[in-house]
Formats: structure tokens, C-alpha cells, sequence
């Protein structure tokens, strides 16, 4: 047999990538190893028909300002022909705080919506009809307050609780890693996802619980097995603890989703994917015993890759996010976010999140990716990589549990330290030019028209404390208190938390008022002090 050429470069998850496949690179059970679109293990996709019968859902991520702004911002997004609505909140949202508290200073409606109380969720989605929408979230620690919230709009609306269709973030594991907007210390945190798990199994029964989330440890420098593998590790930890809280796997495995990163390096990343649902749906069914097939099924959301934008010659951004794009759907994702070209910079104006919907709109009715399911499979080279970057994330996961449980491997910072050295392997590639960024470090150009980023207005932040002023006016108080001393016993005790959670929304107690007494019973978590 003729000599194999050298691998010339590496993958992102380490792996040399041969210069050429062939037939003997394919493993010997290749067909089990494949199985059926929508069979077992789920390698070429969780569906039989894929994107032949429905494409994946054009989800893009917006929120800024206030819930005026966002609404505005939703709707033309629908009227833009975007099939599902994904919400970003503010920082002191995400983190449990009031828009008029002093540790918000600075962020109100900056990175995402500000929402405070069930008066500004009606505003957000007011003329959107929510039995007829899928929405997600992307809020982790107060994750439940705006599930409820959102319910209580739906119930204000007359939507039936099981037309409520959506997601909501909620991946308290990854914040401990990777993203940082964590409250409560993770046995707490651990109980209110498993408490939300229980509550939608009986009153949401069509709501996604939880998006475990690769993407944020993958933009912190995670290769593509990290991703996966420590992702996993939080999946296998979610479901230890709802099934330490008495739930059978199968009440709320199918209702849990995943989200991941879609870099510009399209055949590692389809390999990756494809690799993630094999892995899954094997831990589901030997690890969990798993009997309804939905539980094995690793449906998720992408979004191309934002540490990969460049400031310099943002334009060029349009051809990485259409190239990191095609990688999410070759791959098989079910919900995709699109970057706009200009998000290295500022957060996209109305005409750049319209472009980057439309290279999604250009992908499902331009080519013809969605006429067949699964092209890659028997690929020698993506199969093979396929293997490889199965095989490499198989370890990583052994190397988390080798350390307990994903929790103990976070508080030991274990994941934290192995993305750590991957990020700098990165960094070290790009700064001595063995990894070219087109117009950072290769092709340089220096730009005539300068761009017009999109500012919030700062005067937001006044604006959203006269409108909590009013509430706090406005409201029966002593209803108010009245909730929070519920809330409090119940977190005190072992009842599921959503139920008086819920009362107290209703009675317009605020977001921070209601994760204040949380954090009264159940501390704040403070990392260990080598984070
Ligand atoms: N055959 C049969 N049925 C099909 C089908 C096919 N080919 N294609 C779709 N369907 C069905 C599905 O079964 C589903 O029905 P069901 O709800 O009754 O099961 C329905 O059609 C919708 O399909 P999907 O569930 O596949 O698609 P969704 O878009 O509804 O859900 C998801 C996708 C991944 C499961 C869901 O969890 C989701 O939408 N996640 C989005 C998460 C998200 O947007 N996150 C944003 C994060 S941004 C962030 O973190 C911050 C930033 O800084 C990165």
C-alpha cells in the first residue's frame, strides 16, 4: 500500500488531519456505529427526515434596552421570517438583581433586556401571541422567576400551558466554568433546576428545562472534544440530580436540550456533532437506562462562533458566519443562531441582524442542504474524525468523573484549567502566525469607511427605576411580603420552590426582591479563591 502523506496541521481538538482518507480509516462497524437517521445512536440525526421535512429553526438571539425596545426588535424579527424568538437579558437580570440596585450601575439594558417584573414581560411579548411562538431564554441562575413570568403573560393571554413552547438556558454548571452569572452555591442551584425539572414535567409539559450549553466554554478556548465532553459531564450531573430528587429519568430527559459553538473549521465542528449525539445517546440508554427514545435524543442549538468575528474588516465577518453556519447544519442542528458581521464591535443594528438571518434564509432555500439527511455520513475523513473526536471526549469525561462528579471537578478546577491551556494554545497559534485570521494576522487592510456602531441609550437605566418606583407604589405589599415569606419556607424546606415562586411574580414581587430572599436562605456562591 502506498505510503500515507504526512498530516500537515492539526485539528482544534488536537488530532493530526490526515492529507488523505481512505476506505481502511473507516471502522469495521461503521453501519452500527451510523445507524439510521432517527434511530439509535443518532449519529446521522435525531430525526428520520431532518431538514427534508422541516428546516432547523432561524433563532436569533436579540434584547437590548428596554422591554419596549425588544419587542420592537422581536417583531421585526418575526416579520423578517425568523421561526423563533431567543431572548438576551441584561446583566443585572441574569444575575438576580433590580434595574435600581447599586451593583446594576452601568449595565441596565446593556448586554440584553431588562426585566424587573411581570409589568415589563408583558411589555416584551406584548402583541405576540406565545401559544403560537417558540421562545427561548437564555437565563441560568434566576432561570425559573422567568419561566414563571412568562407563564403568567401566557395565562394573561389565555394560552393553554401546553402550548408553551420554548427554552429556557438555565445551565447553572457551565456559569461555574465558563460564563460566571451564578447566585447560589450549586447544591442550592442544583435543587431549583431539579424544582423547575418537576414543576414542567406537570404544568409545561412541551418546555425545554434546560439548554446545557457547550458554546461559552468553546468561546472561552474549549476545543471541540472540551466542548462536548465537559458539556456531557454537566448533562450526566443534571440528570444524577433530578434523579436524586425522586424524578424517573424518562418524566424529564426528553425535554432536555443542548447548545453548542460552530467554528469556521466545518469539518471538525460536523464531526463534533455527530460525535456529541453518538455519546449522549449511549450514556442515556447504558448509564441511565433510559427507555423512551426521546431521552436519548441530543437535540440542540448552535450559534457560529463570536470569538471568531474581527473587528478589522468586519465585512470579511459575513463569509466566516456563513462558513461556520454551514458546519451547524451539515452537522444537524435543530436551532441555529447566525452572528451579524458587525457584533465583534458593537451589538448589531436592525439591517445587520436582518443580514444574518437572511445567510440562514440563503443556506435552507438557495442550496440544496436540506434535500437529503446527513450527507456526510461514510465520509472516510468526517467519520474518521467523527472517531476521533469521539474518542477524545470519552477520555475527557472519564477525566471529570476521576474526580467525583462534574461539581467536584468545577470546585477541584479541573474543566476551568484544561480550557484554559487550549485557549492558550490558540492564542500561542495566532500570535506566532501558524493560525491565519484573515485581516488580523495575514491580509491586512486598513478600512476607508469607518462603521456607526449601535449605542444604547444611557438613559435607560432612570427610566427603569421610575418604572419599578411606580410597581412598588402600585402593588398590595403587603400581598408582596406576604409571597416572599413563602417563597422563603420553601426554600428553607423541601417543597418544589416554582409554586410559591409564582404567587409572589403575580403579586408584581420583582426579580430581585424574589432572588434576595433566595439568597437570604441559600448564601451566594463565592468560587474558591484559585478561579
Ligand atoms: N421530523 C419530525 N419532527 C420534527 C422534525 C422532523 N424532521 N423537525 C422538527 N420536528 C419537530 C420536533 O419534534 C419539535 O416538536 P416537539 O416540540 O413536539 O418535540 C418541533 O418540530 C420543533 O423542532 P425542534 O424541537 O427540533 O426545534 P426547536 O427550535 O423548537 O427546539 C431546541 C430546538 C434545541 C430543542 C430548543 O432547546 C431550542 O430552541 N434551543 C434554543 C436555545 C437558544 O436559542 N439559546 C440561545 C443562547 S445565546 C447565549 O447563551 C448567549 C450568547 O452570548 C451566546
Amino acid at each position: 500500500m502506498a505510503q500515507k502523506p504526512q498530516a500537515s496541521r492539526s485539528s482544534q481538538s488536537g488530532f493530526p488531519i490526515a492529507p488523505l482518507y481512505g476506505p481502511e480509516d473507516l471502522s469495521d462497524d461503521l453501519a452500527e456505529r451510523l445507524g439510521e437517521p432517527g434511530q439509535y445512536p443518532y449519529t446521522r440525526g435525531v430525526y428520520p427526515t431532518m431538514y427534508t421535512q422541516r428546516p432547523w429553526t432561524m433563532r436569533q438571539y436579540a434584547g437590548f434596552a428596554t422591554a419596549e425596545e425588544s419587542n420592537r426588535r422581536y417583531r421585526q424579527l418575526l416579520d423578517a421570517g425568523t421561526m423563533g424568538l431567543s431572548v438576551a437579558f441584561d446583566l443585572p437580570t441574569q444575575m438576580g438583581y433590580d434595574s435600581d440596585h447599586s451593583i446594576a450601575a452601568g449595565e441596565v439594558g446593556k448586554v440584553g433586556v431588562a426585566i424587573d417584573s411581570l409589568d415589563d414581560m408583558r411589555t416584551l411579548f406584548n402583541e405576540i401571541p406565545l401559544d403560537q411562538v417558540s421562545t427561548s431564554m437564555t437565563i441560568n441562575a434566576p432561570a425559573a422567576l422567568l419561566l414563571l413570568l412568562y407563564q403568567l403573560v401566557s395565562e394573561e393571554q389565555g394560552a393553554d400551558p401546553a402550548d408553551l413552547k420554548g427554552t429556557i438556558q438555565n445551565d447553572i454548571l457551565k456559569e461555574y466554568i465558563a460564563r460566571g452569572t451564578y447566585i447560589f452555591p450549586p447544591a442550592p442551584s442544583l435543587r431549583l433546576v431539579s424544582d423547575t425539572f418537576a414543576y414542567c414535567h406537570k404544568e409545561l409539559p412541551n418546555w425545554n428545562t434546560i439548554s446545557i450549553s457547550g458554546y461559552h466554554m468553546a468561546e472561552a478556548g474549549a476545543s471541540p472534544a472540551q466542548e462536548i465532553a465537559f458539556t456531557i459531564a454537566n448533562g450526566m450531573e443534571y440528570v444524577r440530580a433530578a434523579q436524586a430528587a425522586g424524578m424517573n429519568v424518562d418524566d424529564f430527559a426528553p425535554r432536555l436540550s443542548f447548545f453548542f459553538v460552530a467554528r469556521a473549521t466545518l469539518l471538525e465542528e460536523v464531526a463534533k456533532f455527530r460525535a456529541a449525539r453518538r455519546i449522549w445517546a449511549k450514556v442515556m440508554k447504558e448509564e441511565f437506562n433510559a427507555q423512551n427514545e426521546k431521552s436519548l435524543k441530543l437535540r440542540f442549538h448552535t450559534q457560529t462562533a463570536g470569538v471568531e468575528l474581527t473587528a478589522q474588516q468586519p465585512e470579511v465577518n459575513l463569509a466566516r458566519v456563513t462558513v461556520q453556519a454551514l458546519a451547524a447544519v451539515m452537522g444537524g442542528t435543530q436551532s441555529l443562531h447566525t452572528n451579524a458581521f458587525d457584533e465583534a464591535i458593537a451589538l448589531p443594528t436592525e439591517k445587520s441582524a436582518r443580514l444574518a438571518l437572511r445567510t440562514q434564509q440563503v443556506i435552507a432555500n438557495e442550496t440544496d442542504l436540506t434535500a437529503t439527511v446527513d450527507p456526510f455520513a461514510g465520509s472516510y475523513a468526517v467519520e474518521a474524525m467523527t472517531d476521533e473526536v469521539e474518542a477524545e471526549a470519552w477520555k475527557l469525561i472519564d477525566g471529570v468523573f476521576a474526580h467525583g462528579s462534574s461539581v467536584q471537578a468545577i470546585e477541584q478546577g479541573f474543566q476551568k484549567s484544561e480550557i484554559e491551556q487550549s485557549a492558550y494554545h490558540i492564542a500561542k497559534s495566532i500570535d506566532n502566525n501558524e493560525r491565519v485570521v484573515v485581516g488580523v494576522n495575514k491580509y491586512q487592510f486598513d478600512d476607508d469607511e469607518p462603521y456607526k456602531p449601535l449605542r444604547v441609550d444611557p438613559t435607560i437605566e432612570a427610566a427603569q427605576a421610575d418604572r419599578l418606583k411606580a410597581i412598588r407604589a402600585k402593588r398590595d405589599n403587603a400581598e408582596v411580603e406576604r409571597c416572599l415569606a413563602a417563597v422563603k419556607a420553601a426554600a428553607q424546606g423541601d417543597q418544589n420552590v416554582l409554586y410559591p415562586i409564582k404567587d409572589a411574580l403575580k403579586a408584581m414581587a420583582t426579580v430581585g426582591e424574589t432572588c434576595d430572599t433566595l439568597r437570604e436562605v441559600w448564601g451566594r456562591y463565592v468560587p474558591p479563591e484559585f478561579f
